[in-house]
């Protein structure tokens, strides 16, 4: 195992009802002037957003609202808030939604008290010194954001989508979650979490680090878990605990318990975010496509943890089989259970045209380097493969 440091300090209220809450959390987080960031409307036309604005009143709080952000959130909309939120004089961000309004929070904390472009805390040629405090009313089990120092932005004049990891800076004061708000989910955005939070543990399962059983062993109960879970949503959206289990447990899946005195992975992701980046497809319907090319492509390099996988958490039976085999039925019922949940595993399928795999390669090359990752570490031809493998 490495050496690590693991700090989460937020504090996660969960369970029904617990929105009503937010305002008595937002005050004792020091909150006076708190700028509401949510998306394209879910959180308004449910009623969550009135029900929260409530709960400040009687906390005898300011708020100022900031609705529109989009899904693949992107860095105007982030110029736009950090404007709002200086002309305000906010000193609370407050999202209300999933992975992109937490992001787009997060980038709008980071910028607004800087003198410095809020980008260059992204594309690397600056480094954050602080940040707002941030809190979240979580609507959709996914990036896991609640619960992570990272922030993923768009920039859609270069087609840039870069994540930072500032966990000092940028984990969220409290994250509030209810399972009940994800019930008006549809089935899609439902299955694109649940293919994010599983992802964002094989980042970090797929390792070559030794001596991290106990991480292992955890990593795999919460992955079966999230994938027995979503079996049962995809016939009973309405299911409580079910929807309860796939919260927690995309919390869990990126929150960094899974991956301490781990050297973790994330070329899924970094391959993912160029499709995204380009073709403005769901983070998690990329990954869905993604995730089984990389596994084939990585077990002809490096195949124990991916047999490990396909028997511990993939359920393969290994008597009688060899590697290969195990391991490929392991990734074949992964594929499948994608399929279940009414996902492509097809890039040309997913984005509905011949990709452009040359101008991928090369923002992915612009964006990270000439290599990627660390369980195989791949070269620009290797990711070149992978797209093709995904076809
Ligand atoms: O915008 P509204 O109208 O609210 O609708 C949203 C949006 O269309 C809808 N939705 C959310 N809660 C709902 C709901 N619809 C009905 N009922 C509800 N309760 O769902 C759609 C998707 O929302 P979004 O926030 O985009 O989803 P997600 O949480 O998957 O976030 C995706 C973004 O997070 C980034 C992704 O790259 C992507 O940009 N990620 C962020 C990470 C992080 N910060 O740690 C890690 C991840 O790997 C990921 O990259
Ligand atoms: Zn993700």
């Amino acid at each position: 195992m490495e050496n690590f440091t693991f700090w989460s300090p937020t504090e996660f209220v969960f369970g029904r009802g617990t929105e009503l809450r937010t305002g008595e959390l937002a005050a004792r987080f020091g909150a006076h002037k708190i700028m509401i960031v949510s998306g394209g409307g879910s959180a308004e036309r449910s009623g969550l957003l009135a029900r929260i604005r409530k709960t400040l009143q009687d906390a005898g709080l300011e708020y100022v609202d900031f609705a529109g952000v989009r899904p693949n959130p992107v860095a105007s909309k982030v110029y736009e808030g950090i404007g709002i939120a200086r002309a305000e004089k906010a000193d609370f961000l407050l999202a209300v939604g999933g992975g992109s309004v937490i992001d787009t929070a997060k980038a709008i904390a980071l910028g607004a008290p800087a003198d410095t472009d809020f980008w260059k805390f992204y594309n690397g040629e600056a480094s954050p010194q602080k940040a707002m405090p941030v809190g979240v009313v979580l609507t959709i089990p996914a990036a896991g954001s609640e619960g992570s120092g990272n922030s993923v932005i768009t920039n859609e004049k270069t087609l840039q989508k870069i994540s930072v990891r500032y966990p000092m800076l940028l984990r969220p004061k409290f994250a509030v979650m209810n399972p009940e708000l994800t019930m008006t989910l549809l089935a899609n955005q439902t299955a694109y979490g649940i293919v994010d939070m599983l992802c964002h543990i094989y980042e970090r399962y797929f390792s070559n680090t030794a001596g991290t059983e106990i991480v292992d062993g955890y990593s795999e109960a919460i992955m079966r878990d999230i994938m027995d879970q979503a079996t049962t949503l995809h016939f009973q959206p309405d299911n409580y605990e079910a929807r309860a289990e796939v919260m927690w447990g995309g919390m869990l899946a990126h929150n960094g318990l899974c991956g301490v005195g781990k050297v973790e992975d994330w070329s899924s992701h970094r391959l993912e975010h160029e499709i995204s980046a380009i073709y403005d497809v769901p983070h998690g319907a990329g990954l869905a496509v993604i995730v089984p090319a990389w596994l084939k492509f990585c077990a002809r390099h490096n195949p124990d943890k991916i047999w490990k996988f396909a028997i511990n958490v993939m359920s393969v039976d290994p008597s009688g089989h060899d590697t290969d085999e195990i391991i490929a039925e392991g990734i074949s019922r992964l594929e499948d259970f994608y399929h279940d949940l009414g996902l492509t595993t097809s890039l040309r399928e997913l984005i509905g045209q011949e990709p452009d795999i040359e101008t991928m390669v090369c923002s992915l090359e612009r964006n990270m380097g000439p290599t990627l990752g660390n369980y195989v570490t791949l070269s620009m031809d290797d990711c070149r493969e992978i797209y093709r493998m995904a076809l």
